[in-house]
């Protein structure tokens, strides 16, 4: 069969055919093929994109240039020449930041750079989980998860949220039943500080509660901290990690895609030394990108702090102009709980709306959001929900945004807005 090649990015599709059908030698089980890059929409509240007003890019300009003269020829060397936990000075200042932030104390051999918190999510899976095995999330939760599950043929089980995040009875409900069928979950996945996509914080009772429910069956925790330096509503309560001390029963990730640049693509896992080597053993992309390690090391000991306070102040007036938006534009016909800090807002309609069904409609409009079945546990039970992502677009552009859904939403259902 000829095959037409993809067409190359930014140029004119190349028309050229190609003889040789490298399609028929790929497995059989691969997922559907990435789609062709589109630009964003004038709308686009999807993924999770920061303020790009607020990306330091010239602190960030000065870390590189002073760290790269300095040890630049470190460079001609996999790791810098260094551990292949990750650079040393970044994984102090992880270290230091998460004793200081999230109360968890721990020691460089416990800590692994990985590249985007989303490999953090890979090794784990790839050490933890067989297909057939069972994983108990959040009944919303990062869809990145769930598809990374789904994919490897793990049954998912949603655990009841509120507005404060996990709800314990549910989650002993849920333990108990899993016993009593003979399942032990090989772990439980949580976003507990700035949940994604509520923005809940889970209290320090429940993160208690939770731990003894682990401890009593004897489930791993994944602690997902991705989004816990944005955080406006609350204290930041001790980390699961941090109140597990000395269990070692938490295996934690956090990420400087949210409080810096996704595009950097750092975060890290903090777990004890064993589990660490084991999942360094499962890294094998040769060390994460020595130059972006350099410059955080360099940049984040002075200017961490100061830039995510700035940084933090810029989403919550974010969040709330979208709020305020989805109040204007939908009254009380949608629930909305006010995020606690992150970049997003999840948005309940009544029942009976599918919002899969409205994406069609929205990107006529310009308008790009994340239906709700992909954030849940439960497709069905998300089916009637949405995830806004306000860390990209400005205020006139979150107002005008919300405008445009709301149209659709009126033209496409019959929920009266
Ligand atoms: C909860 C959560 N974990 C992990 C990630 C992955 O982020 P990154 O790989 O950019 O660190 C995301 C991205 O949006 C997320 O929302």
């Amino acid at each position: 069969m000829l095959q037409r090649a993809a067409p190359n990015c930014g140029r004119q599709p190349k028309e050229t055919m190609v003889a040789f059908d490298m399609e028929s030698a790929f497995r059989s089980d691969l997922p559907a093929a990435a789609g062709e890059w589109k630009p964003p929409p004038d709308f686009g509240f999807v993924g999770g994109h920061n303020d790009a007003d607020s990306i330091p890019f010239a602190g960030l300009a000065e870390a590189a240039v002073s760290a790269l003269r300095r040890e630049g020829q470190a460079l001609a060397t996999y790791n810098l020449g260094g551990s292949p936990l990750g650079y040393e000075p970044l994984r102090q200042f992880v270290a230091d930041a998460l004793g200081t932030r999230a109360a968890i104390n721990c020691d460089l051999d416990e800590i692994l750079i990985t590249s985007g918190s989303l490999q953090a999510l890979d090794l784990v899976n790839e050490a933890l989980l067989s297909p057939g095995d069972t994983v108990i999330v959040e009944q919303a939760t990062y869809g990145g998860m769930i598809s990374r599950l789904t994919q490897r043929g793990v049954n998912v089980v949603g655990v009841a949220l509120d507005d404060d995040g996990i709800d314990p009875d549910d989650l002993a409900a849920v333990l108990e039943r899993l016993a009593a069928e003979g399942t032990t979950a090989k772990y439980l996945y949580t976003i507990p500080t700035v949940q994604n996509p509520t923005g809940s914080v889970l209290p320090i009772e429940r993160r208690r509660r939770i731990l003894e429910l682990a401890r009593e069956h004897e489930v791993p925790i994944f602690e997902d901290e991705c989004y816990a330096d944005l955080l406006w509503g609350a204290d930041r309560p001790p980390a699961l990690r941090a109140l597990d001390e000395d269990n070692g029963q938490v295996i934690y990730c956090g990420s400087f895609s949210k409080s810096i640049a996704p595009a950097l693509r750092v975060g890290y896992l903090v777990a004890d030394p064993s589990v660490i080597r084991q999942l360094l053993a499962l890294k094998t992309d040769a060390g994460t990108g020595a130059l972006e390690q350099l410059t955080l090391a360099e940049f984040a000991p002075t200017h961490f702090d100061d830039h995510v306070e700035r940084l933090t102040q810029t989403l919550q007036a974010k969040g709330e102009a979208m709020v305020d938006a989805l109040r204007h534009e939908f009254g009380d016909s949608v629930e909305i709980v006010p995020p606690q800090g992150g970049i997003y807002v999840w948005v309940t309609f009544p029942e009976g709306v599918d919002t899969s069904a409205l994406v069609e409609a929205a990107a006529k409009v310009g308008v790009e959001f994340n239906p709700g079945a992909g954030w849940s546990a439960d497709a069905v039970d998300g089916s009637r929900r949405l995830r806004l992502c306000f860390g990209q677009p400005d205020h006139d552009t979150i107002r005008a945004g919300v405008a445009a859904l709301a149209e659709v939403v009126r033209a496409e259902t019959d929920i009266g807005v």
